[in-house]
């Protein structure tokens, strides 16, 4: 899918603008986003569905301005965030991932057809009748991405899907990710995820500030937060 900021800025509160005049069309498969804490990386990131709305730009995915078709962005666009109890809401595995159906036209059988691939899919097909919430850290970051993915978007935007979880659970969704058919736009510190990238941005103080093929631009930011504020 064709993303593209044009002259996009936004402000939380009068002051401080959290995102400063991104202009970037982006059309790879696999895009990183990089930069310090506080360097606007969520905010570009929820830009991408109208979770959060230009101050002044646009944002356009496929063609739709987020700010007036966020519905049909939405359904596009799925999104992945870093805690993925902020994003489980239904009692059990199954009920969670059947939520991100509703409203969809969808009859009861193909809901549970639907679900029952996307959880054998993703290692959770034993645990259909289990509570989510005690279900492991990892194991809570793949039924939060199989909640998504059952929605079968075009793009998958994650907002440091792995900062939570071990290194073990952390090489887990890497190779998930590795593995989807959908386009991703990734936001995290394991510079590691992002090594095999078609295009990584290095964002800092509300602007990209590097655009370039991974190892470029991890060497950018890694020189960027070696260097005196
Ligand atoms: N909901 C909010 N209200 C006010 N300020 C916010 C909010 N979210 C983020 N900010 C501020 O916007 C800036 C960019 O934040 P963010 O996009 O979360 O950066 P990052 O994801 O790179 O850490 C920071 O200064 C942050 O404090
Ligand atoms: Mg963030």
């Amino acid at each position: 899918m064709l993303i593209e900021f044009d002259g996009v800025s936004h402000a939380y509160d009068e002051y401080r603008f959290a995102v400063r005049d991104v202009t970037v069309t982006l059309t790879e498969r696999r895009i990183g986003l990089i930069g310090a804490n506080g360097s606007g990386k969520s905010t570009m990131a929820r830009m991408l569905n109208g979770l959060v709305l230009p101050t002044s730009g646009r944002v356009t995915v496929d063609g739709l301005d987020t700010a007036r078709s966020g519905k049909e962005v939405r359904r596009k666009v799925g999104f992945c965030f870093t805690d993925p109890d902020a994003q489980i809401v239904m009692p059990t595995v199954a009920e969670d991932v059947a939520f991100g159906l509703r409203r969809r036209g969808l009859s009861k059988a193909e809901i549970r057809a639907r679900v029952e691939a996307i959880l054998a899919r993703h290692g959770l097909a034993g645990h259909h009748d289990h509570p989510a919430h005690l279900l492991s850290g990892g194991q809570k970051q793949l039924l939060a991405l199989a909640s998504v993915l059952v929605t079968e978007p075009d793009l998958l935007v994650m907002d440091e899907p792995t900062t939570l979880l071990d290194l073990r659970n952390a090489r887990m969704i890497a190779d998930l990710v590795a593995n989807l058919d959908q386009q991703v736009v990734m936001v995290t510190h394991h510079l590691d995820l992002v090594r095999d990238f078609d295009r990584v941005l290095v964002v800092d103080g509300g602007r990209v500030v590097f655009d370039a093929p991974p190892a470029e631009a991890i060497d950018h930011y890694l020189q960027l937060m070696a260097s005196p504020r």
